[in-house]
């Protein structure tokens, strides 16, 4: 019996995605106005985020749940080791740190492993299929916009492993369906998927200072005034 969760995630956080969208850092770069140290610091954060889901995840490969979305194909902290080298040099762990709300991410990513480790798969959806959906948008709009060649600084949306985005999307939401949950815990891992929004949206905020910083409060402004529709409150999904 299918659990249905691929598409109780989906719409279980379309207003959660609409309000990610429509953060200001988020907007701007939609709009190509994005900042090669508000990059780094982005993708920064995203390193130590990673890095603690994709250790428990590990951990917890072969729980029931879990085990059905173990993918290793989708792991991105060995690319996002390359563009922090990229951005910051070889000696750049003694520059980078998480920021406090990616410090409380990957606290809540730990005590889910610990205590309710199917609520691990609400952490790993919200990010890896944005990765690649949204994700994929926001690669094509950084490369040109911070003069980066291929994917050199952008490694960290380059799915070498996954050529086809669209099918395999596919088949993660399928993996979705087969997982055995009662409805209780289909939505305490839509529940943690709203979380995880929640999480990446603080980690945007806290980047608004520093892209107001280069690019001025007046243009800041003027990107951000208007209310953007959501991407996943479109009908279909592909
Ligand atoms: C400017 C920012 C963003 C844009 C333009 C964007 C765009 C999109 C688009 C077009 C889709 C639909 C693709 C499909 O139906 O398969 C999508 C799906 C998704 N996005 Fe985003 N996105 C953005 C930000 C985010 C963020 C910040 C997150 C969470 C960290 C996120 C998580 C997701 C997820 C989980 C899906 C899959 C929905 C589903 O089909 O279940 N997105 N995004």
């Amino acid at each position: 019996m299918s659990s249905n969760l691929a598409i109780k995630l989906r719409t279980g956080t379309q207003k959660s995605h609409t309000a990610a969208e429509n953060v200001g850092f988020m907007k701007c770069f939609l709009k190509g106005v994005v900042d090669r140290g508000c990059f780094a610091k982005f993708l920064g954060n995203l390193y130590y985020v990673y890095s603690e889901l994709e250790t428990e995840i590990e951990r917890h490969r072969e729980h029931t749940a879990v085990s059905a979305i173990y993918f290793p194909e989708l792991n991105r902290q060995a690319a996002l080791e390359k563009d922090m080298e990229f951005y910051y040099g070889k000696d750049w762990r003694s520059q980078v740190k998480p920021s406090p709300a990616a410090q409380s991410y990957i606290a809540r990513i730990r005590e889910v492993s610990a205590t309710a480790p199917e609520l691990l798969i609400g952490h790993a959806y919200t990010r890896y299929m944005g990765d690649l959906s949204g994700g994929q948008m926001l690669q094509k709009i950084a490369q040109p916009a911070l003069k980066l060649e291929g994917y050199q600084g952008t490694a960290f949306y380059n799915f070498e492993q996954i050529p086809d985005k669209k099918a395999f999307k596919e088949k993660y939401r399928q993996a979705l369906d087969t997982i055995a949950i009662d409805d209780a815990t289909t939505e305490s891992i839509v529940a943690e998927a709203n979380n995880a929004f929640r999480f990446n949206m603080q980690m945007a905020q806290e980047l608004e200072g520093n892209l107001i910083k280069a690019i001025g409060k007046v243009l800041f402004n003027s990107l951000t005034r208007s209310h953007n529709p959501g991407s996943t409150e479109i009908a279909t999904a592909n």
